[in-house]
């Protein structure tokens, strides 16, 4: 480790990143408190060695407690919701979790004195982007409630840093996806994310997957999307509170993806090579506010942080997310 261990408070650390980045966090030597309401998330997904506050963030008396009585040094937020497409249904909800739940988080860190924050963001910032790849400070404009419910949290962050001296890093992720160990995986539900929806198909659990849209101007007729290994998002926390925790007027944006587009055509493709199923797809229209394309550069976060994918392969991604599915065809629940 870099840095002298911290004491680390992880929002949403029983879901799908949080828990695989609490784990990389303790590997590192630091200590981690979770902090999850359980609704989405897992309790088995918790590492061992973690604490786990079965709280929730909108009940804004039970934080500034516990992060003085813990001795909390940084906070990493993760918890959230997180589908797009539900977003542009119920966009209330959106707002309230993800964006008024991250101000009483920010306002108790400012009443304990905590000044590190590792902001899970996401690249549904970006909308339609008018350049591919992305770059951190190309022009942001929303096309889903759920990428508005995040950006606000962003601009407040600004604010807190210019004003208080709040320490951050705002990581925009691309399309999370694969399994950190063959035990511990993505268990939404519902399952709303493309990879994982097509490996129900391959289990049998459904009999074909939906392709939503298949007009877009891409080369196929569908989305493309940066998939990126759950894994190495997880080292990216770690290299970020590492530079929060040495530099004290510090904000970092990174963009996280490998930098290359992958069709939902081209990832059912994959699927079909890895699991030896002929994954049957229907084509339907359109989700309400999906961009076309979505590709990251990282090339910031490679040069400042030094950060490299360990597995920028998507056959590999999907072989992971492959051996977690199969053996935990019911997620957690078994
Ligand atoms: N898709 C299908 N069929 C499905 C599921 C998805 O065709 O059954 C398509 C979607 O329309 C989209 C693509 O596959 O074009 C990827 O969809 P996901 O739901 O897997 O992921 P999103 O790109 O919508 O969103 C994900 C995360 C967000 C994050 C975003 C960043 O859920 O939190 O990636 O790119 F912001």
């Amino acid at each position: 480790m870099g840095t002298k261990p911290m004491r680390v408070l992880v929002t949403g650390g029983a879901g799908y990143i949080g828990s695989v980045v609490a784990e990389e966090l303790l590997r590192a030597g630091h200590d981690v408190v979770v902090f999850d309401n359980l609704s989405r998330g897992h309790r088995q997904a918790v590492p061992k060695n973690a604490e786990l506050v079965g709280s929730d963030l909108a009940d804004r008396g039970c934080l500034p407690p516990l992060l003085r009585s813990r001795r909390i040094d940084a906070v990493m937020h993760f918890a959230a919701l997180i589908e797009a497409g539900e977003s542009m249904k119920a966009p209330e909800e959106f707002f309230r979790n993800n964006t008024s739940n991250a101000l009483t988080l920010l306002e108790a860190m400012l009443g304990a004195r905590v000044k590190r924050f590792v902001f899970s963001s996401t690249a549904a910032l970006f909308g339609n982007p008018e350049r591919t790849p992305i770059q951190e400070d190309d022009p942001v404009h929303p096309t889903n409630a759920y990428g508005e419910s995040k950006l606000l949290v962003e601009r407040m962050l600004a604010w807190f840093h210019r004003i208080h001296g709040l320490r951050y890093a705002k990581l925009r992720y691309f399309n999370a996806a694969g399994a950190s160990r063959p035990d511990q995986g993505e268990a939404h539900q519902p399952e709303t994310h493309l990879i994982p929806r097509i490996l129900q198909v391959a289990l049998g659990r459904a009999k074909h997957v939906n392709i939503f849209g298949t007009d877009y101007p891409t080369r196929d007729g569908t989305c493309i999307r940066d998939y990126i290994h759950v894994s190495d998002l997880a080292r990216a926390h770690l290299l970020a509170l590492e530079a929060l925790a040495v530099e004290s007027s510090i904000r970092l944006i990174y963009n996280l993806g490998n930098g290359r587009g992958f069709s939902v055509r081209e990832v059912v493709e994959v699927a079909r090579t890895v699991t030896g199923h002929p994954v049957p797809v229907i084509e339907s229209p359109r989700r309400a506010g999906d961009p076309a394309v979505l590709i990251a550069s990282s090339e910031k976060i490679r040069r400042d942080l030094g950060w490299q994918p360990r597995f920028p392969d998507l056959k590999a991604i999907v072989e992971s997310a492959w051996q977690w599915q199969r053996t935990h065809p019911d997620g957690y629940a078994q």
